[in-house]
């Protein structure tokens, strides 16, 4: 049986997660699409950084190129982040025909609507569940379980590293500093992790789901951003006592006059299910007026939760190159967006 190559862009905490899924479910995944999943290649930034993981030498490069160019490779899994360098990356696999998995959301924040546009143009799929909310299959539910419904509020905490942080200095009384290097060590914090605690990594993900939730083309500079640096310990003591959590939300609604997009700390009172979200943990709460309200809920950071994401895409353009039906769900039906005018 000819095995499915598979072509790996990074291997970080995601990629190592992604490696480990692949041969560890091998039998199962293999049940799923009919074919072994192999990697072909992976390009790392270095050969000899000590892993956690054994991986074949002979399959390491430290030239991208090699992978996306690769022959023999007809998926890319792309997990090593960036923007521009990455974006040239993977336009040029997919003009090559290539699918694409990505766990990228600042490239998918920043050129989501190009990429699709040149992954329609080449029939090839390009899958990014995981690049919000970690393991929380929150893109295809929005994508393919809302298709049905208008979709009037998405609310969620977005950001592992900041709820942790957030959690951590309201039950434990920790200071801000101690846990964010506790987060970095954890591997859910971003390489410059100015980007979760300044919310600017919570942004780009309520642009991607408020892309989709709204049927719109929602951007980055849509979004009213405020982080948590500026949160203190008191702040949080104080929220408490009145019966709230501090929590950093991310908030989209859709109102008669247009859209509304905004990420900031946030007193959620201690009865919503919000509030008892704790440590790395996400939830995205979904209102559609025909469904009512829906809450989703898991890690949203992490080696194995963020890797699970990336592999069910696997699995599904596997799925999808069986069937030849790649690039449909890259149709977005975009609606001309109209933006609430205190928001413009
Ligand atoms: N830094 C991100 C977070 C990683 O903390 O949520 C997952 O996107």
């Amino acid at each position: 049986m000819n095995a499915i190559k598979i072509g790996l862009l990074g291997l970080g905490t995601v990629g190592t997660g992604v490696v480990r899924i692949v041969e560890k479910h091998q039998e199962d995944l293999m049940s799923q699409v009919g074919s072994p999943i192999r990697i072909e290649k992976i390009a790392v930034k270095s050969l000899e950084k000590e892993r956690s993981i054994a991986v074949d030498p002979a399959i390491l490069t430290q030239d991208p190129w090699e992978v996306i160019r690769h022959p023999d490779i007809d998926i890319i899994v792309e997990v090593m982040g960036g923007v521009e360098d990455t974006k040239t990356y993977l336009l040029d696999a997919l003009e090559h025909g290539k699918h694409i998995v990505t766990a990228n959301k600042d490239l998918m924040a920043l050129y989501g609507s190009e990429i699709l546009a040149k992954a329609v143009e080449q029939q090839c799929d390009v899958f990014y569940e995981a690049s919000v909310a970690g393991g929380i299959p929150i893109i295809r539910t929005l994508i393919e379980g809302f298709s049905s419904d208008r979709i009037t509020k998405i609310m969620g905490i977005v950001n592992g590293t900041t709820n942790y942080i957030l959690t951590k200095m309201s039950r434990e009384g920790a200071s801000y500093e101690d846990v964010l290097k506790e987060a970095q060590q954890l591997g859910y914090a971003e390489s410059d992790p100015t980007s979760d605690v300044e919310g600017l990594d919570a942004a780009r993900k309520m642009a991607i789901l408020g892309t989709l939730g709204f049927r719109t083309n929602v951007e980055l500079r849509d979004v009213s951003v405020r982080g948590i640096s500026s949160v203190s310990k008191e702040d949080i003591a104080y929220a408490r006592q009145l019966g709230y959590e501090m929590k950093l939300l991310g908030i989209a609604e859709r109102h008669d006059e247009g859209i509304s997009i905004s990420v900031q700390p946030t007193m959620v009172r201690t009865s919503h299910p919000i509030a008892a979200v704790s440590g790395v943990f996400n939830a995205v709460y979904v209102y559609g007026e025909a469904v009512g309200e829906t809450m989703f809920y898991g890690a949203g950071a992490g080696e194995m939760p963020t890797a699970t994401s990336v592999v069910a895409d696997l699995v599904a353009v596997i799925k999808n190159m069986k069937l030849g039906v790649n690039g449909l769900r890259a149709i977005v039906p975009y609606k001309e967006k109209k933006l609430k005018a205190d928001d413009q």
